[in-house]
């Protein structure tokens, strides 16, 4: 099943039955929490096998991130503005790497999850991603709960690795086994699917941190609104915190929107501004910029600033 568009996409945390589901291999494999174990294996000094109740010894966390679909590994310039904003709460990545023991030559981590199928022609797949060790080490955390309750079939019950910063697709579901390597794995998911060229040329790059977006929720693309005053609203984010959000209508110049501080969390953050309209139909645009100072292009990449169009009546 795949659902893009949220019916109360306003909400800070989108509720669990409107977050999106993306399952390449098939539908969510049936898992047990009384017989889920996580395995630690590779470069490491103390192999593991994790039961549940062992993940819950382990120090938690909570956070809350936004959960964004990369869009179709297919088509990995085109927008598809899936997006959510999620609380997440588990154990770091980092506490069980402490109870394996990374040997030296350790440098990438492996996680991979318990469906089984077929994508793009391969068949016999699992689900498998990779993160450099420091990165996954110091960010990915193994959830078991989202918005306050356990973990959904679909959304990858009983436990998924969350990389908070990065788009959705390094968040491996039905989490079964952590592989530390040297190298990274040659796999559909990892080195032939969701890679790209970064604008301006070079060689393709793991899909990894968050693009800088935004988009506009209020009003809905195609509503009509009151002519006059109208306040222009949505949520912006990106791997760091988003600095700015401008708005354009019709043809006019961009103008600065108001812009909620994203917080010690991962979060979108909301932007908001004023206008008046004229009767009849108006486009709106909206175009973030984030604290690394990328800027979302106007057209051509997955990430192009969101228009939609309302009536004024
Ligand atoms: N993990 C497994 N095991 N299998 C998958 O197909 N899909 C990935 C990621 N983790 C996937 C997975 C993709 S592309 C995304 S965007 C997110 O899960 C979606 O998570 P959700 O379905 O919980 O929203």
């Amino acid at each position: 099943m795949i659902r893009t568009d949220p019916e109360t996409p306003d909400l800070f945390i989108t509720p669990v039955e409107e977050v999106f589901i993306r399952n390449h291999l098939g539908p969510a494999p049936r898992l047990d929490r009384d017989t889920w174990t996580l395995t630690v294996e590779g470069a490491v000094e103390r192999p593991l096998r994790l039961d549940f109740p062992a993940l819950l010894d382990l120090p938690q966390t909570r956070f809350t991130a936004v959960h964004e679909c990369f869009g179709s590994p297919l088509r990995p310039h085109v927008p598809t503005r899936a997006v959510t904003n999620v609380e997440w709460a588990g154990a770091p990545l980092a506490a069980v790497l402490a109870l394996a023991g990374p040997r030296p030559e350790a440098r990438h981590v492996w996680l991979e999850g318990a469906d089984r199928g077929d994508f793009a022609g391969e068949s016999g797949l699992t689900y498998l991603k990779d993160l450099p060790l420091d990165q996954a080490g110091a960010e990915v955390v193994l959830a078991h709960s989202m918005n306050g309750e356990p973990l959904r079939p679909d959304h990858g019950y009983p436990v998924r690795a969350v990389a908070p910063r990065m788009f959705g697709t390094n968040s491996v579901k039905w989490l079964t086994r952590i592989v530390l390597a040297a190298e990274r794995p040659d796999h559909l998911f990892t080195t032939r699917l969701y890679t790209r060229v970064p604008p301006g040329g070079g060689e393709a790059r793991p899909v990894r941190e968050k693009d800088v977006g935004s988009k506009l929720l209020t009003p809905r693309d195609g509503g009509s609104v009151p002519a006059g005053a109208c306040e222009l609203e949505g949520y912006a984010w990106s791997a760091t915190e988003v600095t700015a959000v401008e708005i354009a209508v019709d043809d006019a110049d961009w103008q600065p929107a108001e812009l909620e501080r994203r917080g010690p969390h991962p979060s979108w953050q909301r932007f908001r501004l004023r206008c008046d309209l004229a009767p009849g139909p108006h486009r709106v645009r909206c175009r973030a910029t984030d604290s690394a100072g990328r800027v979302q292009p106007l057209t051509g990449d997955r990430n192009a600033v969101h228009e939609i169009g309302i009536l004024a009546e």
